[in-house]
């Protein structure tokens, strides 16, 4: 009894230690925008507190129903899942000039034939765009879009223009098509269309989860204890009339993550009743999810800005990789290769695959894809 109220006491000591630590952290760099400084004071800040109750409380705006603003259809395919008991609803952030890219996409991991012959499984996928952002080339891109989407009736496609500032708008536009139109996919993912995603493994372990019953699922690449960036001269930059603290809530890289059904109805919720004006979209959808008290989870196999090596052992268990736009073809073809699971499987494939896996993942030269972890989970 004695000893356990000493350790007790010895702990709040601790925390009140560390919370003066990061209090007086906070004080002496109030003002400062330097990149080190700003990751210590978020990584304390994660890590010894992790409260953002703060953020839902300052973020959320009481809305008069007349002045909300939201864009209209162009193209809006909103039968896409009617009657059906969809798997997963993939959704690819595009830009209305990479018509390439989609097309590549069609015929590799998004052939939602291919997943439904070979897996049983319902996909589909579905491209977010807004408007081309060049006044001189949209009617042409536009009528270039409708007659492709007549084609294969897979764009959705609002007003807005296509900017790198506008994609919380295009956030926007997904969820609520979801919340109009598929409210029961059982997942929902969103993906950059420079990515891979090996959508087999991905289909076949959702299916699994499926089974169980999963709810209050988020995965993908978690950014843990982010700091907002502060140099003007950066691409995500964000001021501090946007976002004033100096962390973000956990959220998941927004190159690709999926959620189960449940979490996209809240998140879709929680969107209307915040402030929009953060363009950086996983930032947005990490406060939203923060909101309805939704936790994301690490997917050892989901890249981050990296590309997976291209090796059996690693295409057997990968789920998504990062920066691929002319090999899709090739590596779409070495993944589906019936080798790779000869291969791999069996006593022998599995003990091959983990030293493998341990020379590609454990280097010291660090390459942004997946942990050394992954080569033992
Ligand atoms: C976002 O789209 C709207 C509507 O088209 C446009 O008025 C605005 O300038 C765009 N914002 C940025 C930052 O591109
Ligand atoms: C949203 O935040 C911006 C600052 O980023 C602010 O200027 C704007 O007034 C806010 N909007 C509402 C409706 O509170
Ligand atoms: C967020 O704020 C709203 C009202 O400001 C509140 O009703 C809700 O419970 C809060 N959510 C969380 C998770 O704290």
């Amino acid at each position: 009894m004695f000893i356990s109220t000493r350790r007790l006491r010895r702990c709040q000591f601790l925390q009140i230690l560390a919370t003066c630590f990061v209090v007086s952290l906070m004080l002496m760099w109030v003002q400062d925008d330097n990149d080190v400084v700003n990751h210590i004071k978020s990584y304390s800040y994660r890590y010894l507190i992790n409260s953002y109750d703060f953020v839902n409380e300052s973020l959320t705006i009481i809305q008069d129903e007349s002045d909300k603003h939201s864009y209209n259809y162009l193209i809006s395919n909103k039968d896409k899942c009617q009657n059906e008991n969809v798997l997963l609803l993939l959704f690819v952030k595009t830009s209305p000039e990479n018509r390439r890219r989609r097309d590549a996409i069609r015929r590799t991991w998004g052939n939602e034939d291919y997943i439904r012959s070979q897996y049983n499984a319902n996909m589909k996928v579905v491209f977010a765009l807004g408007v081309d952002r060049d006044p001189a080339k949209r009617t042409l891109l536009q009528k270039q879009l409708e007659s492709e989407n007549k084609v294969y009736n897979d764009l959705v496609q609002q007003d807005f223009l296509d900017t790198f500032h506008n994609l919380t708008l295009k956030f926007l536009l997904q969820f609520g098509w979801v919340n109009a139109n598929c409210p029961n996919a059982k997942f929902i993912m969103t993906a950059d269309d420079d990515i891979f995603i090996h959508t087999p493994n991905l289909v076949s372990y959702l299916k699994g989860l499926d089974r169980i019953g999963v709810q209050n699922f988020w995965i993908g690449r978690v950014h843990r204890g982010s700091p907002p960036v502060r140099n003007k001269n950066s691409k995500y930059y964000v001021p501090y009339e946007m976002y004033q603290w100096s962390s973000y809530p956990d959220y998941t890289a927004g190159a690709a993550y999926v959620i189960s059904q449940d979490v996209a109805a809240k998140v879709y919720k929680a969107s209307q009743t915040l402030n929009t004006s953060l363009y950086i979209d996983d930032v947005f959808m990490g406060l939203c999810a923060n909101k309805m008290g939704v936790v994301p989870q690490y997917h050892l196999f989901f890249s981050g800005e990296g590309k997976a090596p291209y090796h059996q052992c690693i295409f057997n268990r990968m789920m998504t990789s990062h920066g691929h736009v002319n090999d899709l073809h090739y590596l779409w073809k070495q993944v589906t290769d019936p080798k790779v699971m000869e291969l791999t499987s069996g006593f022998w494939g599995d003990a091959y695959c983990r030293l493998v896996n341990m020379i590609l993942l454990c280097r010291i030269l660090y390459k942004d894809t997946y942990p050394c972890s992954a080569a033992w989970s």
